[in-house]
């Protein structure tokens, strides 16, 4: 079985940044509001560029971050929730403009767990022999799904893109395992559109994004360090193991109440909340990119990348740099 490592990484985000205080000019909010309770001080949204531009542009910097050619590709997945059609998959259309050979790409949802996922689905396609290199990015334009009159939600979210290469390496893809719940409707929802008339001409829209904030923030903080211990026993691993915890990005809050929890300080928890908001599946790949970029994790150095999201879903990944 071929021994799978993180090749390289790459991150985008769009150009135009949005602080609190931008924000508080058109809502009801302020940034004391809302750094105080999520860590968040700015997010960058799109103006022109849409989902797959920014996968692409994360995926050329983790292609060249890793020294190896697009055409070596055999496997793209792309983790989003926020395509830019149903179909043609992102992956497909970025498969074809990066000069990828006809390999198998596929988009795949799994909410903000989606790119751990990702990486859990990939690994595994990998390790059957068939695979030998494979782009694994999460990307997302969430803030085309809030309701930017509803403070409740359009605060958290930013867009953004996160890439990673996988191949044979000197590190190693320990360990992914990866979990869903689907009778918690309600608490984190994207709405689509619904089924329609073959008579009904009206063009469909896309709903907001609705959430439980306070539902939400209960099953994270349980379920995040409950992922963790996971992994880390089935590896016959300790916490003091580990270097750094990679963390889905959706509130700083959370990721302090994970820290405490595990009896982690919080110098073993990489944050970049403050600059991105929560871009959902890009918020792991945009944090490792990040982390490893201002050498807050080194090669060789072993991490937990862990991720929930609506569903619920939930996911983990064991990595050695
Ligand atoms: N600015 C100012 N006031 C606000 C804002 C805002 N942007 N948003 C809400 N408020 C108000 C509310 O109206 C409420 O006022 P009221 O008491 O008069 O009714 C008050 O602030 C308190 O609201 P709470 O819900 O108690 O605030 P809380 O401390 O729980 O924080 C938050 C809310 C940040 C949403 C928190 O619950 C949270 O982070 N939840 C988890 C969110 C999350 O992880 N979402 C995941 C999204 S998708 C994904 O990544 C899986």
């Amino acid at each position: 079985m071929q021994k799978l490592s993180i090749l390289g990484t790459g991150k985008y985000v769009p150009s135009r940044r949005l602080t609190n205080d931008d924000l508080a000019k058109f809502i009801d909010t302020s940034d004391e509001w809302i750094s105080s309770r999520t860590g968040i001080k700015a997010r960058h949204i799109t103006e022109t560029e849409n989902t797959i531009d920014l996968a692409l542009e994360a995926s050329k910097l983790a292609l060249e971050d890793a020294s190896v050619l697009a055409s070596e590709i055999d496997l793209v997945i792309v983790a989003t929730v926020t395509p830019q059609n149903t179909f043609p998959a992102a992956a497909n259309i970025i498969q074809s403009k990066l000069g990828i050979g006809e390999v198998m790409a596929f988009d795949l949802n799994a909410a903000c767990s989606g790119f751990v996922y990702a990486m859990d689905v990939a690994t595994k396609l990998m390790q059957s022999g068939v695979y030998k290199k494979a782009l694994v990015v999460g990307s997302e334009t969430l803030t085309k799904y809030v309701d930017w009159t509803d403070r409740n939600t359009c605060v958290l979210f930013g867009d953004g893109a996160g890439a990673v290469v996988l191949g044979e390496g000197d590190g190693e893809v320990i360990d992914c395992i990866s979990h869903s719940r689907g009778d918690v409707d309600g608490h984190l929802f994207g709405g689509g559109p619904a089924l329609r008339d073959l008579n009904d001409t009206s063009v469909g829209t896309v709903g907001f994004i609705e959430m439980n904030g306070r539902e939400v923030f209960k099953f994270a903080t349980t379920t995040v360090p409950k992922a963790i211990q996971e992994i880390l026993e089935k590896n016959n691993l300790t916490i003091d193991d580990v270097d750094k915890f990679v963390c889905h990005q959706a509130n700083e809050r959370i990721i302090e109440s994970s820290a405490k929890k595990l009896k982690v300080s919080m110098d073993k928890m990489f944050v970049d909340i403050a600059e991105y908001g929560n871009t959902s599946s890009a918020s792991v790949p945009i944090a490792l990119d990040d982390a490893l970029k201002q050498g807050a994790i080194k090669k060789g150095e072993l991490i937990v990348m862990v991720a929930f999201g609506g569903g619920f879903t939930w996911s983990s990944a064991l990595i050695r740099l």
